[in-house]
């Protein structure tokens, strides 16, 4: 598997990212989303401009979103074909191919999300109202597997607090829960008992609202692959990948600390905070490096970083906790 460098153009780079940001947030001001473009005439010209730029890019892509800097790492990007081919999806197998080979017969339309439990107003969604809920942005995030490999990921989405604050969670939610579809009819891997299925995370509900836990629906500027977690998942960038949950159904908000799908299966092995964390093993192997995805037949190791690199952001989350302990 070679290592893509292909031009990839995120419309950041042919428009300045603060260009962007505020012709977008002045239509936000205005009280004109993404698609209320009719609303256009009342606008002076550089306004119009900008309306004409976010038609264009809904047209041709609502997923080619501009890139948030301010949450993109630099690495080199793992390349769209090994990020939508090496992929860990239980339900579809547990082969790193069988993702790519078995989900594309998942329907993802049409698709609902409903929200409840400690929130004032639960609703359910339909996926396409949702992809319109914010502007979506491009972030560059890594993602490191539990199994000790990683990759660089350009994902779009919008944060999942924005999604969040819709529904008002009560005083008493303190956990969010994340559960995914359950097809058996196209999912030949949810016949075996690797799991309890549906497959189900959770985040404490500070986790959920950081601003770097980001709603996903894209990858590379295009809809997110089946294989990925069509429509939509999570993408939690300091945590081991298992923590973000594919195609999501429900999303619960609760008082108390749920049991998820892989600390029910291996409770020693999958702990709930499940934080990139290169000092604590796995029990049965070191979590001190990762193998790069991507970076050829020998593929290059590098050390793993506490918090996979976002501790600047993430560790006051984490204050008084023993991270030398197991969780
Ligand atoms: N979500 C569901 N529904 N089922 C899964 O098996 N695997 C998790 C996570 N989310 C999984 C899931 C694991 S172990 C990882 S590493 C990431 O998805 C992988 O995401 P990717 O295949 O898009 O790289």
């Amino acid at each position: 598997m070679a290592r893509l460098q292909l031009p990839y153009l995120p419309p950041s780079s042919i428009t300045s990212e603060s260009v962007w940001q505020s012709r977008r947030q002045c239509l936000a001001q205005l009280g004109f989303g993404a698609l209320g473009l009719t609303a256009s005439k009342y606008l002076g010209a550089a306004e119009q401009v900008a309306a004409t730029e976010v038609a264009l890019t809904d047209k041709t892509s609502l997923f080619q979103a501009p890139r948030n800097v301010r949450y993109s790492v630099d690495d080199t990007l793992t390349s769209f074909e090994d990020i939508s081919s090496y992929n860990n999806f239980y339900e579809f197998g547990t082969g790193k191919g069988d993702p790519a080979r078995y989900a594309p017969a998942m329907k993802t339309r049409p698709w609902t999300v409903s929200i409840e439990g400690e929130v004032m107003r639960p609703r359910t969604f339909d996926i396409d109202d949702l992809l319109k809920l914010a502007p979506l942005e491009e972030r560059v995030y890594r993602l490191r597997c539990v199994e000790a490999w990683s990759m660089v990921i350009p994902w779009s989405g919008y944060p999942l607090a924005k999604l969040l604050a819709q529904v008002q969670p009560t005083n008493n939610a303190r956990y969010v829960e994340f559960v995914t579809a359950l097809e058996p009819e196209v999912m030949p891997g949810v016949h075996t008992r690797i799991l309890d299925w549906p497959y189900v995370e959770a985040l404490r509900i500070d986790e959920a609202v950081h601003p770097l836990t980001l709603l996903v629906f894209g990858v590379y500027g295009k809809p997110l692959p089946n294989a990925n977690g069509a429509p939509l998942r999570i993408a939690v960038p300091w945590k081991y990948g298992f923590k973000s949950a594919k195609s999501i159904v429900r999303i619960r908000l609760l008082e108390k600390q749920p049991l998820t799908s892989w600390t029910k299966a291996a409770s020693r092995e999958y702990g709930f905070y499940a934080n990139v964390n290169p000092d604590v093993p796995h029990p049965r192997w070191s979590q001190a490096t990762e193998r790069i995805i991507g970076s050829g037949l020998f593929a290059r190791r590098v050390p793993t970083r506490m918090y996979n690199g976002y501790g600047d952001q993430v560790a006051s989350l984490y204050s008084g906790m023993d991270l030398s302990r197991y969780y």
